[in-house]
């Protein structure tokens, strides 16, 4: 099996505030993985030290076997930041437009595309719309779309669902299912302990370490609780002592 994130000994510090302490983390192709923790505790940090968006203190990303920052590897990436970089002057269309052939795609592709992503958002009724129109919760499902685009065999999700209601989540999480069992990748942050349940991995970040790291039943089995939101709470707990 392949790996297509490897984090070594990452570390980060702003100011005195040292928020990732030794991050060890591993995503291997075909499977979703996540990235849970309270706010604040350096999940965007953690996925921006390894794009390279933010400088390693110390310690090494590689992505897709490559070692990071590397302009060539982003192209490969769907990245759906923390907060939306949407052209807010133009249609949620163009703006799938723009960024589909940012990312090289060709004319007849890119809209079979289009139809596919915004499908699975549920925003093809609002295609047409002006994106300042939007909602945020509209805003974040256009940034996901955005993110899907092109097939990238790798994803990385900073809180997709923010602000998107249950049932579109459930759609969303389907399909990120069906991109999983295409053999891709999936790296996504939430602070929903419901879509942590869904995930094959789940790693919980407390005070800039990665305390925990398993699939979501044997953390349960192995703290002896019976929801990924126990085995959170005790994790923290435990922290603090
Ligand atoms: N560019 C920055 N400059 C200074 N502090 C930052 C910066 N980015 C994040 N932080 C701080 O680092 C900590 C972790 O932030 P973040 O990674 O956004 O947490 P999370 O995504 O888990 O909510 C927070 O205390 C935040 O205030
Ligand atoms: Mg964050």
């Amino acid at each position: 099996m392949e790996t297509t994130i490897a984090l070594q000994h990452l570390k980060k510090a702003f100011g005195k505030q040292q928020v990732l302490r030794d991050i060890d983390f591993t995503v291997h192709q075909g499977e979703i993985v996540g990235l849970i923790g309270p706010s604040g505790a350096g999940k965007s940090t953690v996925i921006k030290t390894m794009l390279g968006m933010e400088r390693a203190d110390g310690g090494q990303a590689f992505i897709l076997q490559q070692p990071m920052p590397n302009r060539l590897i982003l192209g490969r990436i769907g990245y759906m930041a923390q907060s939306d970089a949407l052209y807010e002057d133009l249609t949620a269309k163009e703006n799938l437009q723009f960024f589909g052939q940012m990312k090289g795609l060709r004319k007849a592709k890119l809209a079979q595309e289009i139809s596919h992503v915004s499908q699975v958002v549920d925003l093809t009724a609002d295609l047409n719309k002006l994106v300042k129109g939007y909602s945020g919760g509209m805003k974040r499902r256009l940034s996901l779309a955005i993110a899907l685009l092109g097939t990238p065999e790798l994803l990385i999700l900073d809180e997709p669902t923010v602000g998107i209601d249950p049932a579109l989540r459930r759609q969303i999480w389907r399909e990120l299912a069906t991109i999983r069992d295409q053999g891709r990748s999936v790296l996504v942050t939430t602070h929903v302990m419901s879509e942590a349940e869904a995930t094959d991995r789940v790693a919980l970040l407390i005070g800039g370490q990665i305390v925990a790291f398993d699939q979501p039943q044997k953390l349960e089995k192995q703290y002896d609780v019976p929801t990924i939101e126990d085995v959170f709470l005790q994790a923290e707990k435990e922290a603090v002592k």
